[in-house]
């Protein structure tokens, strides 16, 4: 399959499954909690999963697939999904307009929607990062050259003790940043690093999905996106930020 072929596949997916979600925006409950008691998982959550995997079997049926809420699927062809059928769930469950579906068929295609906003941010791995179709770069505003003016994402786990020390990160990053925002919607932050309405995200301790699709769409957006170590009992994590940012953020964030 063409990169344009797969982008197909996860546009298609990803406005089968935010249609859903969006119908029951508002009117969900907690159906279980997973890691922690924060840790929450809704029907919705299921739901959407559910209608991905569906359409990722009978248009790739040869793909792996990995997705938050089921089980992993192997495949044949070499290439894996990546799935996260509701980025921000504790936003969804509140009805706060932050949420999206992640979708990314790794490193070759990727698409985070926002179905509140319907807004649709793409990306393939040779071509330019979009929002709804038209090129991010166009439209972006010019990106800072210092940390100082930089708005910074972030986000935190469900784990209190991972929590302390992301607080112990987030504490060197916020006197020197613009100002820092916690969003609660990983793929999200990414998608918004990419059309400027964030300047830089970093975030350890999170999960493949979260960050599958944002991370292509970030790099064809032309931002430095790169994989951070894990630091003590901090696991592995991702900065996405405009190259003359992100060596600082780095150097914070270590
Ligand atoms: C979470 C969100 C949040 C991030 C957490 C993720 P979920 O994903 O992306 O912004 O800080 O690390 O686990 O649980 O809403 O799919």
């Amino acid at each position: 399959m063409s990169h344009d072929e797969l982008l197909d596949v996860a546009t298609e997916a990803a406005r089968t499954a935010g249609a859903l979600l969006l119908e029951r925006f508002g009117t969900e409950r907690v159906l279980a909690t997973k890691s922690t008691p924060t840790d929450v998982v809704s029907e919705a959550d299921l739901a959407a999963e559910r209608a991905i995997r569906g359409i990722l079997a009978r248009r790739a049926p040869d793909d792996a697939v990995m997705g938050e809420e089921g089980e992993d699927v192997a495949g044949t062809s070499g290439r894996r999904w990546v799935v996260d059928p509701l980025d921000g769930t504790v936003n969804f469950l509140y009805g706060l307009p932050l949420w999206a579906v992640s979708i990314a068929c790794e490193g070759l295609a990727a698409v985070v929607y926002d179905p509140v906003r319907d807004e649709l941010f793409a990306a393939t791995a040779d071509g330019p990062a979009t929002l709804n179709g038209t090129a991010l770069e166009a439209i972006r505003p010019p990106a800072p050259t210092e940390l100082s003016q930089a708005l910074v994402a972030t986000g935190f786990g469900y784990d209190p003790a991972r929590r302390v020390l992301q607080a112990e990160v987030v504490s060197r990053v916020l006197p020197q940043a613009r100002d820092i925002r916690r969003g609660g919607a990983a793929a999200l932050d990414l998608a918004w690093v990419a059309a400027g309405r964030l300047d830089a995200y970093y975030e350890r301790g999170i999960n493949p999905w979260d960050v599958a699709a944002g991370e292509l769409i970030c790099a064809r957006a032309g931002l430095t996106v790169e994989r951070l170590d894990p630091v003590g009992e901090l696991p592995w994590g991702v900065l996405a930020a405009p190259p003359a940012v992100a060596g600082a953020l780095r150097e914070l964030v270590r």
